[in-house]
C-alpha cells in the first residue's frame, strides 16, 4: 500500500493510525531487534573501561578459553569470542586440547588454569559441548566460581535462583538487555520459554522472573514433553525460542503483537550450500510479532558482549580482593 507521499505504509500503520489490516498483504512489519548494534554500543562502553583497569592492574584483563575437539562450530564461535575481546582489549587465549582428552586430565587443566598456573586468567570458559566421553559438569564444577564468566558452576546458577546474581550466563544475559534495550516491558507479562537447558531456559526462566527492571514476568518454561505447545505459545506476550530446532516456532503459534528472541543457532543445508537459521520461522513470523530477533546477528553478538562484561568484571573483582588482601 503507498501513501500520499509515495512511501509503504506497514501492517503497524495501518492498525495503529487507520484501525484497519491490509488483507493479503505480505509486507512485514515488526521491529528487527539489533544485536549487532546493542553489542557495538555495549564494546564501545566497555572498551575505555578495560583500558583504565588495564592501567591499575599494570596488565590486560584475561580470558582463557578451553576447547575441546575440532566442532567447527564451536571454533567458530570461540573464533567470535577471542576477536572481540581483542577488540575492547581483553586478551584472549584459547587451549586448544585434543577430542580424546579425558575427564579427569580435563578437570586437571581447568584446574591449573584456575590456579594461574598458566598465566594470569581473570575468566576461564568451556567451549560446550564437549565430547560424549566426557562428564561435562566435572569439568565444569572445576573452574573457580569467581572466575566463572559463563555463570554455569552450580554456586553461580545458586546464587542466580536466589535472586542475588554473580556472573549470570551470557546469553540469558544477553536476552534480558535486548528486551530492556528495546524498552519491552516484562513486568506483569507472560514470558513464555521454550527449551529448558541449563546454559539458557532455566536462568532466562528465573531472570525474567526476578524482582525488578527486565523481571516481574509471569514465566512459562515449555520443552520436549509440553503437549500443547502452540496452545502455550499463543499466550506469550514474550516467546523466547531456545530449543536448537530449525524453524520451530511458526507464525500461527505467536499471539498478534508478541516480542519473539530466537535463541536457536542451526545450520541447515540449502542444495549444495548451507546456511544459518534460528528457531523461529522468521518472515512469517514477523508479519504477526511486534519485534523479532535475527539470527544471525541477534543474540548471538549479544552473547559475546555479555561475555566481555563478566570478564572485565571478574578482573575488577581480582584487582579489589587482592587490595583489601594487602
Ligand atoms: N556453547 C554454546 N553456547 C555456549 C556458551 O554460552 N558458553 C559455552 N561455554 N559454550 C557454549
Amino acid at each position: 500500500m503507498t501513501s500520499a507521499h509515495g512511501a509503504l505504509y506497514t501492517h503497524k500503520d495501518c492498525r495503529e493510525v487507520f484501525g484497519y489490516s491490509i488483507p493479503g498483504e505480505t509486507e512485514m512489519t515488526a521491529q528487527r531487534l539489533d544485536g549487532r548494534k546493542l553489542a557495538k554500543t555495549i564494546e564501545n562502553d566497555l572498551a575505555p573501561k578495560v583500558a583504565a583497569l588495564t592501567r591499575e592492574i599494570g596488565r590486560t584483563p584475561r580470558l582463557v578459553v578451553v576447547l575441546v575437539g575440532d566442532v567447527a562450530a564451536s571454533a567458530s564461535y570461540v573464533k567470535s569470542k577471542a576477536a572481540a575481546a581483542k577488540r575492547v582489549g581483553i586478551t584472549a587465549d584459547v587451549f586448544s586440547i585434543q577430542e580424546s582428552t579425558t575427564t579427569a586430565e580435563l578437570v586437571s587443566t581447568v584446574e591449573a588454569i584456575g590456579r594461574d598456573e598458566h598465566g594470569p586468567a581473570d575468566g576461564i570458559l568451556v567451549q560446550l559441548p564437549l565430547p560424549d566421553h566426557v562428564d561435562a559438569r566435572a569439568v565444569l564444577d572445576a573452574v573457580p566460581p569467581d572466575r566463572d564468566v559463563d555463570g554455569f558452576h552450580p554456586v553461580n546458577a545458586g546464587l542466580l535462583s536466589q535472586g542475588r546474581p554473580h556472573f549470570i550466563p551470557c546469553t540469558a544475559a544477553g536476552v534480558q538487555k535486548m528486551l530492556l534495550d528495546a524498552g519491552v516491558k516484562t513486568r506483569g507479562k507472560h514470558a513464555v520459554i521454550v527449551g529448558r537447558s541449563d546454559i539458557v531456559g532455566k536462568p532466562l526462566a528465573l531472570l525474567l522472573a526476578s524482582r525488578g527492571p527486565g523481571g516481574d514476568a509471569t514465566v512459562s518454561v515449555c520443552h520436549s514433553h509440553t503437549s500443547n505447545l502452540k496452545e502455550v505459545t499463543q499466550q506469550a506476550d514474550i516467546l523466547i525460542a531456545a530449543v536448537g530446532i530449525p524453524q520451530l516456532i511458526t507464525a500461527d503459534m505467536v499471539k498478534p503483537g508478541a516480542v519473539v528472541i530466537d535463541v536457536g543457532i542451526n545450520r541447515i543445508s540449502d542444495g549444495d550450500t548451507s546456511r544459518l537459521v534460528g528457531d523461529v520461522d522468521y518472515d512469517p513470523v514477523a508479519d504477526v510479532a511486534e519485534a523479532v530477533s535475527p539470527v544471525p546477528g541477534g543474540v548471538g553478538p549479544l552473547t559475546v558482549a555479555m561475555l566481555l562484561e563478566n570478564t572485565f568484571s571478574a578482573a575488577k573483582e581480582r584487582k579489589k580482593r587482592s587490595v583489601m588482601a594487602e
